[in-house]
């Protein structure tokens, strides 16, 4: 496929939107994506086989966006999705530094909404140690720690449950029991899924505390943002175009794309 620049501009509408995450976990933030943009062209591409960011440093995960967007630059994508919030809090400001004309669309752990949720409520976030770690949540907790209790949690190991596609189970049930054990008296009232790997684990975080919480996820934020940035840039596809998913993985076989179907349909 030629690049943006060489495209005429009802061939540039129909271009597809690149959706990268570390590995599987960005399937949760496309459903959203499918929703609210039916008529989109996608290509979902999982970097399973570097995954997980959320152990490695900054300048790693950098590294690893930088080569994608040039590749999906090459091929002609006409808007990214950053479906990690991880190679988010590591890249976004850089990437949109290196392409400033580029729209570049980030998740981020949907921290406001959980924090105007109630009165001061106590909200947990969970997301892997380099989003806890980088500069971005800081930031967004800073903002809002005047309006709720915000506790980080980061939870390395969590992310390869989904990614085995092991949803479920007694080792994912032990490893959250563990993982939660001091809010089960430490009442939260909502919970942040700041991993896009995280919204397929939901039922048994659920389970792992004794009541009932209200979850949160930035992909229903973020499938808003690129809707108007594609209106803003008069880049969204025809409405009588039905769109199409092609899916790609850095790990060949073909165990990642049945995973992918999978959930995309859960
Ligand atoms: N799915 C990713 C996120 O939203 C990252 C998981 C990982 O690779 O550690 O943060």
């Amino acid at each position: 496929m030629a690049e943006m620049n060489d495209m005429n501009s009802s061939e540039k509408l129909l271009a597809p939107i690149a959706v990268f995450d570390s590995g599987m976990g960005g399937v949760s933030v496309l459903k959203e994506l499918r929703k609210l943009l039916p008529n989109e062209n996608f290509i979902f591409f999982g970097d399973s086989k570097n995954a997980p960011y959320g152990t490695k440093t900054k300048s790693q995960v950098l590294a690893l966006c930088r080569e994608h967007l040039n590749n999906f630059l090459r091929e002609g994508c006409k808007a990214l999705v950053i479906a990690c919030n991880t190679a988010t809090s590591a890249a976004v400001w850089e990437l949109r530094e290196d392409f400033p004309d580029f729209p570049i669309v980030g998740i981020e752990p949907a921290v406001k909404p959980a924090a105007l949720s109630g009165e001061h409520p106590r909200i947990l976030v969970m997301a892997t140690p380099m989003t806890i770690r980088e500069e971005k949540l800081r930031r967004l907790i800073e903002e809002y720690e005047d309006r709720a209790e915000i506790i980080s949690l980061p939870c390395p190991g969590l992310m390869e449950f989904a990614e085995r596609g092991e949803l479920h189970g007694k080792d994912l049930n032990n490893y959250l029991c563990k993982l939660l054990s001091p809010y089960r008296d430490k009442i939260l009232d909502g919970i942040v899924l700041g991993c896009t790997h995280y919204p397929f684990l939901k039922d048994e975080i659920a389970a792992a505390l004794p009541y009932p919480v209200t979850f949160f996820d930035g992909a229903e934020g973020t499938a808003r943002e690129l809707r108007r940035r594609l209106e803003e840039l008069s880049l969204s596809a025809p409405k009588e175009k039905k769109g199409t998913i092609t899916f790609r993985c850095s790990l060949p076989g073909e165990e990642k794309e049945a995973l992918f179907g999978r959930l995309l349909n859960e």
